[in-house]
């Protein structure tokens, strides 16, 4: 009887603990649950420009409104491309109200005229600030501020905020992007002007785990460099191409419709690689379903960059509607096949080869889950060669430092 009452006990108290810890989580989870709904503004990731990549610090209202005027003349517009962003240094200093001050000398217009100017062009407007008491190059953050700057973003028209991560001394980088997250919902209820919010955080607290209720898209790692890998020139935090792509494996099943992996903006154009490296870049870009942020200037870009970024059917694949982000499904050395599949049945395919020498690849059908007496026709994407109902397989001599891209349709 003793045993009998002992066990109901400790069933009991077994019973209150696990009650008790499913309240502490329902709490720990209210603190940075965000009551009201993530707006819809990336179905598909996001593309545009971003000043930082080229011009870092060296921003103004001339050179910005020059790139809106370029992505309308190169065909960018056209090809999908939609935001203009102003990344860090736009900012000097806050008012004795706590009102976030544009560089009165760089931007003598204001940040509302600049954002007319661009949406003026059927374009959007993006801005950039920081989760800490300072940005990463020492201008005034949003901290203490965030729901003050969310009501002046929204006043002025900006579509989309870049929130970084520097000088946030010991603050919890999941309640600092949810409180954000809020206040800019709540600015976009009140001035009817919803804002995408992109999250600059590095990858550093693994925000695929907890942010697709939070932001639209996430950064997955330190700083891109204009480089293929790594090198003496880049910074300590900052990674070649090919390295922030290693550090992509493992992420695909995060990504989905409205929340997006982002392995930070695009170099292309930018001089540090050659035009097959970029292909490279721009292809793999795509095929992670990655926002396509261009970061080159746009207003001086030669036909071979304008090319690679408006590759209509490259762009196609980062767009694909079914919104699943590609893998990496061979590993062999330096030679690399990546697959995506495609809304309609169709797979993105990526011979990538990291290696001094052209190397003959292949990708059989049971990597693309299909039957090995399947016919599909195979598109290149860059050749735009077609081969008409091949079986088993696809072989390609990959140039050195490159990638070859097909579109995959299996054959009714
Ligand atoms: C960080 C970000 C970059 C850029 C700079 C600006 O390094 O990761 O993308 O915004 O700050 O200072």
């Amino acid at each position: 009887m003793t045993s009998v009452l002992t066990r109901a006990l400790h069933l009991c108290l077994a019973v209150l603990a696990l009650a008790a810890g499913l309240a502490s989580a329902a709490h720990a989870q209210d603190k940075n649950a965000i009551d009201m709904p993530k707006p819809v503004l990336a179905a598909t990731p996001p593309m545009g420009w971003n000043s930082w990549n080229h011009f870092n610090c060296g921003i103004d209202e001339a050179k910005i409104r020059a790139q809106a005027d370029a992505m309308v003349a190169s065909g960018m517009k056209a090809a999908g491309y939609q935001y203009i962003v102003i990344d860090d240094c736009w900012q000097v200093s806050r008012d004795a109200a706590g009102n976030i001050v544009a560089d009165p000398e760089k931007f003598p217009s204001g940040i509302k005229a600049l954002a007319d100017y661009i949406h003026s062009k059927g374009l959007k407007f993006g801005i950039y600030s920081d989760a800490g008491l300072k940005t990463c190059g020492g201008r005034p953050g949003s901290m203490g501020h965030e729901y003050q700057d969310a009501a002046t973003y929204a006043q002025w028209g900006v579509d989309y905020l870049k929130y970084d991560w520097c000088n946030t001394g010991t603050a919890d980088a999941q309640s600092a992007y949810a409180l954000m997250a809020r206040a800019l919902r709540e600015a976009g209820q009140t001035y009817h002007h919803d804002i995408l919010f992109s999250m600059c955080e590095w990858g550093t607290a693994k925000p695929w785990l907890w942010a697709s209720g939070v932001g639209h898209i996430w950064r997955t790692t330190g700083d891109i460099s204009d480089a293929w890998i790594k090198n003496e020139k880049s910074k300590p935090w900052e990674n070649g191409m090919l390295d922030i792509l290693d550090q992509q494996v493992g992420l695909e099943s995060f990504a989905g419709p409205n929340h997006w992996n982002d392995p930070d903006m695009l170099e292309v154009g930018n001089g540090g690689m050659t035009d097959d490296e970029y292909r490279a870049h721009f292809s793999l870009w795509a095929m992670l379903a990655a926002p396509l942020i261009s970061g080159n200037d746009l207003s001086t870009m030669s036909k071979a960059t304008t090319d690679i970024l408006t590759n209509a059917d490259v762009i196609a694949v980062d767009q694909d509607a079914l919104g699943v982000e590609g893998h990496r499904a061979v590993k062999d050395g330096d030679y690399e096949v990546w697959v995506r599949p495609l809304a309609g049945g169709d797979r993105a395919v990526i011979l990538l080869n990291r290696s001094g020498d052209a190397h003959p690849m292949s990708v059989d059908w049971a990597t693309l889950g299909m039957a090995a007496g399947e016919k599909a026709d195979v598109r290149d994407l860059w050749s735009k060669a077609v081969s008409k109902s091949v079986k088993g397989s696809y072989s390609a001599t990959v140039p050195s430092h490159a990638v070859v891209m097909v579109r995959v349709t299996p054959k009714a």
